[in-house]
Order: C-alpha cells, then sequence, then structure tokens
C-alpha cells in the first residue's frame, strides 16, 4: 500500500541568495522525495521564504522598497534558483501570508489558553536614533574577555567566547553607529519546560532522530529547559501578537508554522483540503524535516512542544545534516568559496553538483566537503566515463549501424549481467530510503564497471564488422542492463535518466515499484543524444574569483557607506569645512608615480556588455571573433585573446566588462572596437563577469 509522505527543507531567510552551503539540504530532501515518488508513494514536498524578522526590515530599508516588495523579490529569485537544481517542491510558498498567520494566531492562542504563555519584563539595548530595540546580530562592539574590536553582540568570533549584548563594550548600533542604552519592555513566553516530560517521550520513539541528534538533545533537556521569548516590539516585520500592542511573534515563531501554511496552501488549491488534517492533525500519515545541525534546537525541542500545545501531530523524523566546506575550509566570502547557485549556473551544470553531492551524503551529521578535484574527477570518471561514454559507445558507435534495432530477446550471458544488476534493486532502495545515497552510489557505479566490462570482453565494434547480429546481442545485452542504471540514477541525476528513457524511447517511464524487464522483441532505440559532458577544474576557478571579485567591491562600498555614516553620526565637527577633510585633500595633493587621481579614472568608460556571438579566427591561435552588445544600436565587433582559456560556444550570452571608449584597434584579422577585462594568462585567463542583474550598456562606476 502507498505511503502518505510529507517532506520539508528549513526555509530560506528572505535576505541572501541560495548558495551551495543551502543546496546540500535541497538536494539531499529532492533525491529523498523523487525517490519516494520513483517507489510510488504519494509525496508532497513544501517548503517556503523565511520571510520575517528585523534584518529583512532593515535590508528592505537600505534598499529603499517595503519589506513586502523584497520578500516578493527573494522569493521569485530563489524559487528560481532551486528549481534550477532540478529541486521539485510542490509548493514555494512564503511564511507572510494569511494562512502563517491564522495558523501562528491559532497555536499561541491554544497555548495561551491552556497556561503555556506567561510576561516577564526584559532590559535591552535600544538604539534612540533608529527608536528600536536592537537584536544582539545588531549591537557591535569590543568583546568583554578579549578584547576584539568589532565584534557581534552575542558572541565574539575572536574567542568564541558568548556574552550578553549589554556586557560588550564601547557598544553601538550596526544600522547608525550611535551608542545604544538599556531600556525596559515586557515580553512574552513561552513556556517550555512544560514540554519537559512530553520531550523525552518523543525522543524515545525510534527513528526520530539521528543517535548524535538524540544525546544533544537529552544534554539540552537534562539541563532543564528555559522559556522561550517569543515577543519583538515593534517596529519588527512580523506579525502582530493577538490581544497586544505594538508586540509581534518572532521569527522562530512562524517560521516553522510556515511548513504548514504552505501545505495549507497547496492542499486548499489542489482541492485537497482534507489532506491538511490528515496530515497535520493525525499520526496516521508520515511527516519529515530536513534540516541543517545548526537548526535543530527549534527543530527537536520548540517545534514539537509549539506543535502539542497547538493540538497538532509531531514530525515523524527529523533529518539532520552537516554544514559544507570547500576546499577543506569553512566557506569564505573573501575567499570567493562562498558561491551563489547562480553563479555555479553560468560555470556549470547543475547535475554536477547533485551528483557530487550524492557521493558524500549520507545519514549522519558529518560536514561535507566539497573538494575541487575530487568533484570534477568523479563526475568525469562516473557519470562521464562510466555511465555516458556506457550508452554513447553502444548507441553511437554501433546500434547506429544495425538500424538501432534490438535482439529479439538476451542471450544467455546477457540474461546473467541483467539478472545481477536488476537483483540489486532491493539494496539500492533500502539506500536511498535511509538516505544513505554514497553507499547507492558506490552500488551503481560497480554495477556499471560490470556492464562496461561486459562490453569490453564482447568487444562489439569488431563484432560489427564481420557478425552484425552478434553485435546487435552485445548491445540488446549491454542495453538492457544499463537502462536499470539509469533507473538507480534518476533520482540524482533526473535529467541525465530522462535522456536515457529518450534514447532507450522507453513507453513507460523508468520506476522503483514496476518490474525491471528487458526490452521487447526487436525493440528500436533512438539516435545518441548527448548524455554528459567533461568538466573541467577551471569552471571552478572562474565561480570563485567571480565571487571574490563581487565580495571585494561589496566590502569596500561597505567601508565606504560605514565610514560615511560614523562621520556622520559620531563627529559633526568634521563637516565640510573640517580640519580632517584638508588633510585628506593634502595627500591628494601629494599623488606619486602609479597613483592616479580621480580625473584620470573617469576618463576610462568601463561598461558591462554581452557576447552575442563568438567565432574562431583562421590563422589565429590566440585570437576570437565577438560581437558584442554594449547597449548600442549594433554590437561592436571585439577581437580578443581569449582562445586559449574559452571555447567559442561557452561564450554566447556571457556578460563580461568591457573599456567600451578605448580607441578602435586595426588588426590583421579586422577592427577591435573594446576590450574585454580579465585576469591571468594562457588557460588560466578569467574573463570578468558581472552580477546577473547587469544590463549591456551599464557604465560602472
Ligand atoms: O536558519 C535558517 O535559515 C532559517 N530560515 C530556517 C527556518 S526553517 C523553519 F523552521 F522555518
Ligand atoms: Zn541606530
Amino acid at each position: 500500500m502507498s505511503r502518505k509522505i510529507l517532506v520539508t527543507s528549513a526555509l530560506p531567510y528572505a535576505n541572501g541568495a541560495i548558495h551551495l552551503g543551502h543546496l546540500v539540504e535541497y538536494v539531499q530532501t529532492d533525491i529523498w522525495v523523487r525517490f519516494q515518488r520513483l517507489q510510488g508513494n504519494e509525496v508532497y514536498y513544501f517548503c517556503a521564504d523565511d520571510t520575517h524578522g528585523t534584518p529583512i526590515m532593515i535590508a528592505a530599508r537600505n534598499r529603499g522598497i517595503t519589506p513586502e516588495q523584497l520578500v516578493n523579490q527573494i522569493r521569485k529569485e530563489h524559487f528560481e534558483d532551486l528549481t534550477a537544481f532540478q529541486v521539485e517542491f510542490d509548493n514555494f510558498y512564503s511564511t507572510n501570508t494569511p494562512e502563517n498567520r491564522a495558523l501562528s494566531e491559532e497555536i499561541y492562542l491554544k497555548a495561551k489558553e491552556k497556561g503555556h504563555i506567561h510576561k516577564k519584563s526584559l532590559n535591552q539595548l535600544f538604539c534612540i536614533h533608529d527608536d528600536m530595540f536592537l537584536p544582539d546580530r545588531f549591537v557591535r562592539g569590543t568583546c568583554p574577555k578579549c578584547g576584539a574590536t568589532d565584534q557581534y553582540g552575542d558572541s565574539c568570533e575572536v574567542c568564541s567566547s558568548t556574552y550578553r549584548p549589554e556586557e560588550l563594550k564601547d557598544s553601538r548600533c550596526s544600522i547608525c553607529g550611535n551608542p545604544p542604552v538599556e531600556k525596559e519592555s515586557e515580553h512574552i513566553f513561552f513556556q517550555l519546560a512544560d514540554f519537559q516530560q512530553f520531550l523525552e517521550e518523543w525522543l524515545k520513539t525510534p527513528n526520530r532522530v539521528d543517535e548524535g541528534v538524540r544525546k544533544k538533545m537529552h544534554e539540552w533537556i537534562d539541563q532543564g529547559l528555559r522559556h522561550w521569548d517569543i515577543s519583538r516590539d515593534g517596529p519588527y516585520f512580523g506579525f502582530a501578537i493577538p490581544g497586544e500592542t505594538n508586540k509581534f511573534f518572532y521569527v522562530w515563531l512562524d517560521a516553522p508554522i510556515g511548513y504548514m501554511a504552505s501545505s495549507l496552501n497547496f492542499f486548499r488549491k489542489t482541492g485537497k483540503d482534507d489532506l491538511f488534517d490528515a496530515f497535520w492533525r493525525s499520526e496516521e500519515n508520515e511527516v519529515y524535516h530536513f534540516i541543517g545541525k545548526d537548526i535543530v534546537y527549534f527543530h527537536t525541542l520548540f517545534w514539537p512542544a509549539l506543535l502539542s500545545a497547538g493540538d497538532f501531530r509531531t514530525p515523524t523524523s527529523v533529518f539532520v545534516h552537516g554544514f559544507l566546506t570547500v576546499n577543506g575550509e569553512k566557506m569564505s566570502k573573501s575567499r570567493g568559496t562562498f558561491v551563489r547557485a547562480s553563479t555555479y549556473l553560468k560555470h556549470m551544470d547543475p547535475e554536477c553538483l547533485r551528483y557530487f553531492y550524492a557521493t558524500r551524503l549520507g545519514p549522519a551529521l558529518d560536514d561535507l566537503d566539497l573538494n575541487t578535484e575530487d568533484f570534477v574527477q568523479r563526475y568525469n570518471s562516473d557519470v562521464v566515463g562510466n555511465i555516458a561514454n556506457l550508452f554513447s559507445r553502444l548507441v553511437s558507435g554501433i546500434a547506429s549501424k544495425l538500424e538501432f534495432r534490438l535482439s529479439s530477446e538476451l542471450s544467455k550471458e546477457g540474461k546473467v549481467l541483467f539478472d545481477r544488476v536488476a537483483q540489486k534493486k532491493q539494496a539500492i532502495v533500502s539506500c536511498y530510503e535511509n538516505r544513505q545515497y554514497a553507499k547507492a552510489i558506490r552500488e551503481i557505479q560497480s554495477l556499471s564497471d560490470e556492464v562496461n566490462r561486459f562490453i569490453t570482453e564482447k568487444e562489439p565494434w569488431k563484432q560489427i564488422k564481420t557478425d552484425a547480429e552478434a553485435a546487435r546481442q552485445t548491445v540488446t545485452d549491454a542495453i538492457n542492463a544499463a537502462m536499470a542504471l539509469a533507473l538507480y540514477l534518476k533520482p540524482v541525476l533526473p535529467v541525465l535518466s530522462g535522456g536515457v528513457e529518450e534514447l532507450l524511447a522507453l513507453e513507460t517511464p523508468l520506476r522503483f515499484d514496476t518490474d525491471l524487464r528487458p526490452l521487447a522483441f526487436g525493440h528500436e532505440i533512438r539516435p545518441y543524444r548527448h548524455l554528459a559532458g567533461r568538466i573541467e577544474k577551471k569552471a571552478f576557478d572562474a565561480m570563485f574569483d567571480e565571487e571574490r571579485i563581487e565580495a571585494e567591491a561589496n566590502a569596500s562600498e561597505k567601508k565606504s557607506a560605514s565610514s560615511k555614516s560614523e562621520k556622520a553620526a559620531n563627529s559633526p565637527k568634521q563637516g565640510k569645512s573640517g580640519k580632517k577633510e584638508n588633510a585628506g585633500k593634502g595627500m591628494e595633493d601629494q599623488a606619486t608615480e602609479g597613483i592616479i587621481t580621480i580625473d584620470d579614472l573617469t576618463k576610462v568608460e568601463l561598461r558591462v556588455g554581452q557576447i552575442v556571438s563568438a567565432e574562431l579566427i583562421e590563422g589565429a591561435d590566440r585570437l576570437l571573433r565577438i560581437q558584442l552588445d554594449v547597449g548600442e544600436e549594433n554590437p561592436r565587433n571585439v577581437i580578443a585573446g581569449i582562445r586559449s582559456a574559452y571555447a567559442p560556444e561557452e561564450l554566447k550570452d556571457l556578460k563580461v566588462v568591457c573599456v567600451s571608449n578605448l580607441k578602435p584597434r586595426k588588426m590583421k584579422f579586422g577592427t577591435s572596437e573594446a576590450m574585454l577585462l580579465a585576469t591571468g594568462k594562457n588557460d588560466s585567463l578569467t574573463l570578468f563577469v558581472p552580477h546577473r542583474n547587469a544590463v549591456p550598456g551599464d557604465r560602472l562606476g
């Protein structure tokens, strides 16, 4: 009987782009969801943007738009990025919705009615200038323990100590730079301690969480659970708390309720209203949350307690994964390893990332390292060399000479091979079910090795020259076994497996819940179409460069903005006619060799260009001829020395930066009317690529 399963991934905050770290979770969840669907289960995959809180309110203010406008815009970007990685949600909703408001109020009011809510006054840091209480992360100052400057209000990045924001020395508001004051306000608390016994029982159910998580939770429970502050004073972007004035639900109260709201919205709009209660008010079906290890406390203590207070069921299991590191280190903006999904997509196929993550993912909390060399090597050898190559050698080299028709049945040896591969189905199903993706991939690759060995031993490329029917038999035997591999890889590589289904002209798509059967008598397959291509490490170098350059630009922009605001806030005497400004001017006058003035800089016109076409130039080994759109009526002709690093076909539509007012240069192969900006030499040469929102013709500076 098919299971009904509701699955969620954590909701991304609506003030930043999706990056490769987020994608560990979405890819992990999506593989599981796809697998469950291929098992014939009724699966619903829900997510949403996590829209509330001070950071989002401030980010919108900084952009001069409303928080609603910001969250709508970011939601669209998040959805596009995630679906580009084949993450297949049933609904990607938002927490700033009527469904979420109604459910948040319902849960809160039930908790209140049952006596789990109380109020208490607190002293907190308040910025008089911005007229608001400051969350810990909006206070900066000197660490009270080690003296490191410019640390956050809750913890020091230098000595790792944690403290209260009031303990920070020389503290100031990170929005306006003014020193905050302490101010009293009444807060509303959810009495988590009332749920101590309930949570202990909840944890006892097998498979609720991984063993490591269970131990950690026990530590927390044994220390005694503290009441949870669920209110924030206005101004705050969030839901007003019913019955209160200027008090809003803390973002972490309504965020997980967003899982329910996304499902409610979907079930209502698809006419499946009953499913909401079937999932959330009864234990008859299954509910799973995939999350990162940093938010375990919220999902395994607060969340089950809130659900219980609201008379809803609790999750069947919470699946926790580790963090992403890149080449052994924490992702870093300044090193460029904090790669956004949209940047990755400019340089590499999303299925490469899905595959690599799958080779590294298991059910435990270990961190996952994206080692770029391993990444490239694994994809090229496993997916291109072992899987895609198998189909390409069989189909384009041999089946094409046999009218693409297979034999009437498997040979004896072919049947043995097919049975071996088909019999592994249960083991692979169990790997996916238990989120042992790395193990599943190992099994699949070893089966693929066997199929490749079978082909190598038979040498169909020789058979085709002397005995066409023998070659047809080899193709038939190997193709049937390889078809099973395409099924096994389908949760991880849906596009590649879809390509195999096309190639084999299957009448029904491959599934785990139907028996694998050899293709019918005399089945005709189709001509080979590209399934996967080799990747190169330089694609990562280009991604990292692009991110690093953007991070540097942002950092210098931030620095100049903050020094401006610091001056405005702290040094009113250093105004236009002040001493400091004169000193600066003096410095400028002392310009020395190698230093240019702002006037020199403005002479250079840097513009965004978009490559319309690129082609090789006969007789010129280093050059490419490019048509470049710089926002004018006609594209410009550019002759660029970038052939050692770029193939013409990978340049089409790429946005670049060019010097657009350089005197046109007459060359042997024509006139070049602009110069592209690049770093490096020969095959490490890398073009500068602007952010995706840049428009051809935009001037830099
Ligand atoms: O940590 C985060 O990124 C949160 N936005 C996750 C929220 S998950 C759920 F609870 F909403
Ligand atoms: Zn302030």
